[in-house]
């Protein structure tokens, strides 16, 4: 497969043509991005794990029939997807409130949430990515009814899935975003799973002490966003146990061990 020109490029992954024309490339950067690109950095082998991570879950997410874009890895940093018409808005679910929630609506930080609860925002950084309502999605047509919900039907098992996943390796999955695009298949219209789940679009807690293993690490200034990764990528799995991956040594981080399927 040929590596061809830069389609887009958004704040934490970069898309390539290929040759065919159904397929692209998606990168993994370092760059990490909070409150709608107010604050940003580069941390240093974020995007080797992210692009690990989400490939572990996008692939255990199609072994029980729920379809996405992924094609496979291709290297530390690349994965081929097909491409999809992304639909521009962001699901959020919600298991437990804390992040922008509990600031909106005044709930307290880590109420649990009687069932999943899903938002919807515009994917749109000039705006900010606003909340918007389902009535806003079909109003102003993002989105048709059929496809949303079939989203809010996939939305729910994805949930399930991903919260058996983490509570089996000590993780409680609190919230996270995804987003997903239109695709022909077999000549049909089909809605899919995309982009990437990893610990940048879910906020994930160790079961036992609360500790953060997520995104909120950077966004809230706690540091050691690398090795809570890294732990993440460890209880899945997908890094042997003693790859040892600190804040000080990631620089080494392709050439730690990774697990072969
Ligand atoms: P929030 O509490 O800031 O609204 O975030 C809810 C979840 O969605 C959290 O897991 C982080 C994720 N998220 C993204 O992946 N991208 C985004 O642009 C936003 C706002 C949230």
């Amino acid at each position: 497969m040929k590596k061809g020109k830069k389609l887009y490029e958004g704040k934490a992954k970069i898309i390539y043509a290929t040759n065919d024309k159904n397929l692209v490339i998606q990168y993994f950067k370092d760059d990490a991005t909070a409150f709608n690109n107010q604050k940003k950095t580069t941390i240093e082998g974020k995007g080797v794990l992210n692009n690990r991570i989400s490939e572990y879950i996008l692939s255990n997410l199609s072994q029980i029939g729920i379809k996405n874009h992924l094609v496979k890895r291709l290297n530390m940093r690349e994965q081929v997807i097909k491409l999809v018409e992304i639909i521009p808005i962001e699901f959020i679910v919600r298991n437990i409130a804390t992040g922008s929630i509990t600031k909106r609506l005044g709930i307290e930080d880590g109420t649990v949430l009687r069932e999943p609860l899903i938002e919807y925002c515009l994917k749109n950084d000039k705006l900010g990515d606003p909340l918007i309502s389902e009535e806003h999605i079909l109003a102003f047509e993002w989105a048709s009814k059929t496809e949303i919900d079939k989203i809010k039907k996939l939305i729910l098992r994805i949930n399930d899935f991903m919260i058996g996943m983490f509570r089996g390796v000590g993780i409680k999955l609190i919230d996270f975003k995804l987003e997903f695009g239109r695709i022909k298949i077999d000549g049909k219209n089909e809605v899919i799973l995309a982009d990437e789940i990893s610990p940048d679009t879910c906020r994930l807690w160790d079961s036992v002490t609360d500790k953060k293993l997520d995104k909120d690490r950077f966004r809230q200034d706690l540091g050691d966003l690398i090795p809570a990764y890294t732990e993440v990528a460890k209880r899945l799995g997908i890094l042997h146990e003693q790859s040892n991956v600190s804040a000080v040594n990631v620089t080494k981080l392709s050439s730690v061990k990774i697990k072969k399927k």
